[in-house]
Parts: structure tokens; C-alpha cells; sequence
């Protein structure tokens, strides 16, 4: 296990296609859950819960609706942009063993949440902030996420009976892989290319 933290934040990638099929072990999902609960979040909320969904006729489930969303998606694109998304893979549902799903509770933290009043997104934020530790202790691990947005969140809700004060916020898909990738599937695809930091850093002003 190599954790140096720049070597990990570096090698982590959404994987779709590389998952073994083989058991998170018990003892690592502890440890990559305790890392996702461990982030930091507005007012000291913790406004996240996590499904874990072993089930493989729940697992198929979704996959059906992922591929029906697919096939909206597909339908908006024009020209070149369909082939290039026609051949891109975009979730690993049946391919993993594990589904973790993140959610976010508003109620969760008391009536007053320090730091949220001006900024209701903060407690979104936090959760994906767990997201991310998630993400990269699991990379920490050799163990592989994807993380799955094609989805309609009233879909989720019934299919797992989360309640309707409750947003599902991602679909993670968690398990050994045969290898990471070096460069991003989008990129491998064509599909966009990642932009130099520069372009992305501001001084003093926008
Ligand atoms: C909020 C969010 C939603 C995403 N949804 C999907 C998805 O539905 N399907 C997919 O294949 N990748 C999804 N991704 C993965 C991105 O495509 C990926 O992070 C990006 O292309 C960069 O690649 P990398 O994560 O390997 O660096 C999602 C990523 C984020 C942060």
C-alpha cells in the first residue's frame, strides 16, 4: 500500500471497466468508510449515511435505470459526440461487488447549523467531502470507485426506501480492480481533455 497523500490523490480514477468482481474485505470498507466519516462538514453535521447495497437483483435494478438514462443522454448528443459517447462505458454497477451509496440529510445537525445559515449548499458540500476521502482512501487500498450519476433521485429513494426528506447524492461502485488507469476514461475516449492548473488559477481578482 503506498499512502504517500500526492502519489494517491494522483493515481485515483473513476473505474468502470477494471473491476475484478472479487469482495471488498470487511476490515478495508471499515477503514475506507471510517476515512469517508472522518471529513470535515459544515457545523459539525455529518449530514451523510452510507447504503451499502450487495444485492445483485437490486444492483441490476439500477443498472436498468442507468442504461435507460444513458439512452436520454445519448439522445441529446449530435454527430461525432454520439460515437465517442456510444463507446464510452459509464459505470461498473454489475461489474463490482459493492454499491455505496451517499446521502445527504439537511435535517441532520440540529435547527441551527453553525456556518450554513447564508449557504445551503454547505451541508452538499460536506458530503462530498466524504465522497472524496471515500475516494481516496479506497485508492489507498488498490480498491477502485466509480462514481455513478445517471440516475433520477426518486428512482433511488424507492428503490433502496430512502426517506423523502433524504437526497441521494452518488451511486459509488467499490471494488478490487485488475488495474488503474494512467489517464482519465473521458480523456482515453476522446471525449474532453483535462486543462492545465494556470487556466484555472486567478490572482487577486477573477
Ligand atoms: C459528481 C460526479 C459524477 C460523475 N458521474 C459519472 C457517471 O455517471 N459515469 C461515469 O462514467 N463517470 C462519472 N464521473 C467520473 C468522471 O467522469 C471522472 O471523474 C472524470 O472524467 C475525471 O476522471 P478521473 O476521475 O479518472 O480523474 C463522475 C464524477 C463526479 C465527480
Amino acid at each position: 500500500m503506498n499512502t504517500d497523500i500526492y502519489h494517491v490523490i494522483h493515481r485515483r480514477r473513476d473505474v468502470r471497466a477494471q473491476f475484478s468482481g472479487e469482495p471488498v474485505p470487511d476490515d478495508v470498507l471499515e477503514r475506507v468508510l471510517g476515512a469517508a466519516h472522518a471529513a470535515p462538514s459544515v457545523g459539525l453535521s455529518q449530514p451523510w449515511d452510507f447504503v451499502l447495497v450487495r444485492d445483485r437483483d437490486t444492483r441490476q435494478a439500477f443498472h436498468d435505470h442507468v442504461q435507460r438514462e444513458r439512452a436520454v443522454f445519448a439522445a441529446s448528443l449530435t454527430g461525432s459526440e454520439t460515437e465517442r459517447f456510444a463507446r464510452i462505458k459509464i459505470d461498473g454497477v454489475l461489474e463490482s461487488s459493492l454499491s455505496v451509496v451517499v446521502t445527504y440529510d439537511a435535517g441532520r445537525g440540529g435547527t441551527a447549523v453553525l456556518g450554513r445559515h447564508a449557504i445551503a449548499d454547505a451541508g452538499l458540500y460536506s458530503v462530498c467531502l466524504a465522497i472524496q476521502n471515500l475516494w481516496l482512501a479506497a485508492t489507498a487500498e488498490n480498491m477502485g470507485v466509480g462514481w455513478v450519476s445517471f440516475y433520477r433521485e426518486p428512482f433511488v429513494r424507492r428503490l433502496l426506501g430512502i426517506p423523502a426528506e433524504i437526497r441521494p447524492v452518488a451511486w459509488l461502485c467499490l471494488g478490487p480492480v485488475f488495474h488503474v488507469e494512467a489517464v482519465p476514461d473521458l480523456e482515453r475516449h476522446g471525449w474532453r481533455r483535462r486543462v492545465a492548473l494556470r487556466t484555472a488559477v486567478h490572482h487577486e481578482r477573477w
